[in-house]
């Protein structure tokens, strides 16, 4: 397992071209499925959970082409097999978004039920609810998902949580399906858009991505036409180097983003003291050397401040000004990075999904290693203001979604290098 070595101090100055949007891209590559012609997908980062989309839909026997921008031509003419199997699930969860679509356009499908996760038990009831509401045969044998239905029917959806991926996976169903589906308590991610933007260029009837009720008339099929479509810029990768330059004091300006979609995030930054300053398509953020102030804040989801967010701000309260208090009421379990961070001289309090950081001057350096995303990226950007040389261990989780995070960092003057275990 390859390992980061950082060595601590210097604050993050320069410019960066943010990557296209794993949250959007995984639902997209899922969403093509439903196309009856080739379709091309720009913008796909570089990242081990579009490796392994691209392997799941290889092994149904979907043709891809990738070319040297990693533009991804997606035909679904040569798909034999409707099978999602554990050993690819157990890796990415995300690969429950073939279900939707598997099911509305080839009426059956076989997908491996997620296992459990280091974050939170993150069930899939409201996924399969949804679908059986629409008509569909589910039932769950050896740990499978089997899934058939003639044709979905539309229906009314009200989903008794805000699910990102559960919303997807209806929006995607019913995009094919026999008369309009109403989803009610829907996600307002911007991913949620981006995957309805897509469905809606390929012919689909889609309105209300973006609010809480999504109306999708079905229509009878759905096709590229040789179609190129743009994911979306990844806000939680923006957010990151944005907390990144404000834990050390730096100037960054990052482009090919879309500050838009941070409303709540740049809102905590200025509070933290950041000078920001935005385009339509970049970010300026300007510490002018000053330490950062403490801010409060309750994950919460779209518009609310990310969950995916969480980590980064605890790494930046534990060396600000003050005390901050973060709740985390989208998973409960997402605090796995506190220990670490204590290890590394952190003050911070845990009471169940509350954790109370009182900022110090600094942090030490220690080998540190998190078992999920957000939390080992969060404990990167702890190692980037420690004295010392911070060793972040089973750094594969940062892979699945921070593209080249060492080359990145570097660009913006940090000392950080990857090793081969
Ligand atoms: N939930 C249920 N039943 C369901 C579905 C969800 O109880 O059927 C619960 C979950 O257990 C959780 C809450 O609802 O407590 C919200 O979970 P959600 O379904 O929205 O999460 P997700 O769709 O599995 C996506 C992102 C996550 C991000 C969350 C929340 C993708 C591929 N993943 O997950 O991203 O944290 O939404 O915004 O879009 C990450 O990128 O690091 C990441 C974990």
């Amino acid at each position: 397992m390859d390992k980061l070595i950082i060595t601590g101090g210097n604050p993050l100055h320069g410019e960066l071209r943010i990557s296209g949007a794993k949250n959007a891209a995984l639902p997209i590559l899922a969403a093509a499925l439903l196309s009856e012609t080739p379709i091309v997908i720009g913008n796909v980062p570089h990242l081990q959970d579009i490796t392994t989309t691209m392997e799941l839909l290889g092994r149904m026997g979907v043709h891809l082409v990738v070319d040297e921008k990693l533009n991804i031509e997606i035909d679904t003419g040569t798909i034999t097999n409707f099978f999602a199997p554990y050993e690819l699930v157990r890796t990415m969860r995300a690969s429950i978004l073939v279900l939707g679509p598997l099911l509305s356009r080839f009426g059956k499908a076989e997908v491996s039920l997620p296992g459990g996760c280091a974050i939170g038990s993150r069930p899939v009831n409201l996924h399969l609810q949804g679908l059986a509401a629409m008509g569909a045969d589910i039932h769950v044998r050896n740990g499978y998902i089997h899934a058939e239905a003639k044709r979905l029917r539309g229906c009314r959806i009200v989903l008794d949580m805000v699910t990102v991926t559960g919303t997807e996976n209806l929006v995607m169903a019913a995009a094919l399906a026999d008369g309009t589906t109403l989803i009610e308590n829907a996600a307002r991610e911007p991913e949620v858009v981006d995957l309805a933007n897509f469905l809606n260029a390929m012919g689909a009837k889609i309105h209300g991505a973006g609010t809480d009720i999504i109306e999708i008339e079905g229509v009878t099929a759905l096709s590229g036409q040789g179609a190129h479509y743009s994911i979306l810029p990844d806000r939680i990768e923006t957010g990151t180097y944005l907390v990144a330059a404000a834990m050390t004091g730096g100037k960054v300006r990052l482009k090919n983003t879309r500050p838009d979609l941070l409303d709540a995030v740049l809102f905590k930054l200025k509070e933290a003291g950041a000078d920001i300053t935005t385009t339509d398509s970049t970010i300026e953020l300007d510490m002018h050397g000053r330490r950062p102030l403490s801010v409060s804040l309750r994950t919460a989801p779209y518009p609310a401040f990310p969950t995916d967010m969480q980590a980064q701000f605890t790494a930046m309260n534990s060396v600000a000004d003050g005390v901050g208090v973060i709740t985390e009421t989208v998973f409960e379990n997402r605090f796995m990075h506190v220990q670490e961070m204590q290890r590394m001289g952190a003050d911070i309090a845990l009471e169940s999904n509350t954790a109370i950081i009182r900022g110090r001057q600094g942090l030490t350096a220690a080998p540190v290693m998190a078992t999920d995303l957000r939390a080992s990226a969060s404990l990167v950007l702890a190692g980037l203001v420690a004295e010392g040389q911070t060793v972040v261990d089973r750094i594969y989780h940062i892979d699945r979604g921070y593209e080249c995070i060492e080359e990145k960092l570097s660009q913006l003057g940090a000392e950080i290098r990857r090793v081969p275990h």
